[in-house]
């Protein structure tokens, strides 16, 4: 429980025992003296509300919109160091995961903690596999969205809807439950996300091939036409293998932080993981891969990107694909993503748009502007690339995004569930509007 001080220590006290793993507070306007423990370089929040002017006073808080200098949890499953531009999933570098790994054993790793013995992967890979079915009514749900609706739209409500076939999945504190849940969601989004890009198409849904991979089957589903065996390949199927587990978490981000601010209420996690859904499609978060696309047609031409960052220097737009909220150096997986991008155009030529990104990156890494904002590409710019060589329509980059961080998504829940100092995600404010007031009757309204 959080150690909130019954009553504030006195300046003496403060003075003769403040310890090296402390902070030492003087409010100005009482005269008075706190010690703060320090855990883990950081104050506990409510040990300011110990800090009052009188009897009556609430107590300080901490005032900090879009939590940038706030930690919500103690978490296990991934670090980032912002300015050196390290990844680590459970500790194991991006860089080795990307290289030997593959997404459902990473994504074992992030949600229990260790790699898998050869035994457990098995396991894990068939509950996985045996889970990639929908319910036959999910189908017609997807046909009662027109053509060109947006395929994250559909995946929200699909996968809002799931929750109401498991109505098992409200049991959150049951661990065999959840291991349910998890496989049923991991094993499941490819299929939502084929079905709704398929349905795009006016094509007839592909069902899931257990023969194949997880992203072997995700290409079937998507790409399967007449032939009898679909037969992914290899090279298109590691590279989005390896996307997916570029992608599958990375620590408090916006929709990581709606799936723990909506599963703090306890919901189902089918619900949780569809506000997560939502987070992602914002154009600041996963939909920045489609923009980036949007952006680099825009500017259509390499000779026309001075021009284009000289508008983004004045603050006309964003250069999209740059900046990140923890990342003030190369976002390490833009660098892996960017030599995948080279197989990726072997087998399927060389993306037109390439040059131009390599040109905004290009003068982008030499302006003043950027150097000194500390803009750098991230996991989005060179991404929407790749996904457009390998034929996917830029509206299904942000589904691309949502399948593998399904299982961040849901490391994250549980981590939330288990950690007994939780409780439901309720901010404060600071209230700034009128004091109480009578109302007026509306004829004597100015
Ligand atoms: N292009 C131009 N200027 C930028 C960019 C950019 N892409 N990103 C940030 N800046 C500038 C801001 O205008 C601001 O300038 P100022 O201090 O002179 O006013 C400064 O850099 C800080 O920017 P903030 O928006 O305050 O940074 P924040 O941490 O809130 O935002 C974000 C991070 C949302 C990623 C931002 O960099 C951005 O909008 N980038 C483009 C969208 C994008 O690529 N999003 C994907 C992020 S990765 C992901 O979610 C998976």
């Amino acid at each position: 429980m959080n150690p909130v001080k019954p009553a504030p220590l006195t300046a003496d006290v403060v003075a003769t025992h403040a310890g090296p793993d402390t902070l030492t507070v003087t409010d100005n306007r009482t005269g008075k003296k706190y010690e703060l423990p320090i855990t883990n370089g950081t104050i506990r929040a409510l040990d300011l509300r110990q800090i009052k002017v009188n009897g009556k006073d609430f107590g300080m808080m901490s005032y900090d919109p879009a939590f940038i200098n706030t930690a919500l949890c103690y978490s296990k499953i991934t670090f980032i160091d912002g300015d050196a531009g390290i990844l680590r999933y459970r500790g194991y570098p991006i860089e080795e995961l990307a290289e030997k790994s593959t997404y459902l054993e990473t994504a074992y790793l992030i949600l229990h903690g260790e790699l898998p013995t050869a035994k457990q992967l098995e396991a894990w890979t068939y509950h996985i596999t045996h889970h990639t079915f929908i319910h036959e009514s999910i189908k017609k749900f997807l046909d009662g969205f027109h053509y060109d609706a947006h395929p994250m739209g559909m995946m929200i409500s699909t996968i809002a809807a799931l929750s109401t076939f498991y109505p098992d999945a409200k049991d959150i504190f049951n661990e065999e439950s959840r291991r349910k849940q998890i496989y049923r969601m991991i094993g499941k989004m490819p299929t939502l996300a084929a079905f709704a890009y398929r349905h795009s198409l006016g094509m007839p849904f592909e069902y899931p091939d257990n023969d194949l991979s997880y992203a072997g089957n995700f290409l079937n589903m998507l790409f399967k036409t007449t032939e009898l065996k679909y037969h992914p390949n290899p090279t298109l199927e590691r590279a989005l293998d390896v996307l997916f587990i570029l992608h599958a978490d990375h620590e408090q981000n916006c929709s990581a932080n709606a799936m723990r601010g909506v599963g703090s209420s306890h919901v189902d996690p089918y619900s949780a993981t569809a506000a997560a859904t939502a987070a992602l499609y914002g154009p600041l978060h996963g939909g920045a891969n489609e923009e980036v696309l949007r952006m680099l047609m825009e500017i259509g031409s390499v000779s026309r990107v001075p021009d284009y960052i000289k508008r983004v220097k004045v603050g006309e737009h964003k250069l999209m694909g740059f900046g990140h909220r923890i990342y003030k150096n190369y976002d390490p997986r833009a660098r892996i993503i960017k030599r995948i991008a080279d197989e990726v155009f072997e087998v399927m030529g060389r993306n037109p748009l390439t040059e131009i990104a390599l040109e905004c990156e290009r003068i982008a890494l030499e302006d003043d502007y950027f150097i000194s904002h500390k803009l750098y590409p991230n996991v989005d710019f060179y991404s929407g690339l790749i996904y457009q060589s390998m034929g996917f329509p830029m509206t299904m980059f942000p589904v691309l995004f949502a399948i593998p961080r399904t299982s961040g998504w849901i490391a994250q829940w549980e981590e939330m569930l288990l950690d007994r100092e939780q409780k439901i995600a309720r901010p404060r404010q600071i209230y700034l509007g009128q004091e109480q007031r009578s109302y007026i009757p509306i004829e004597s309204r100015a």
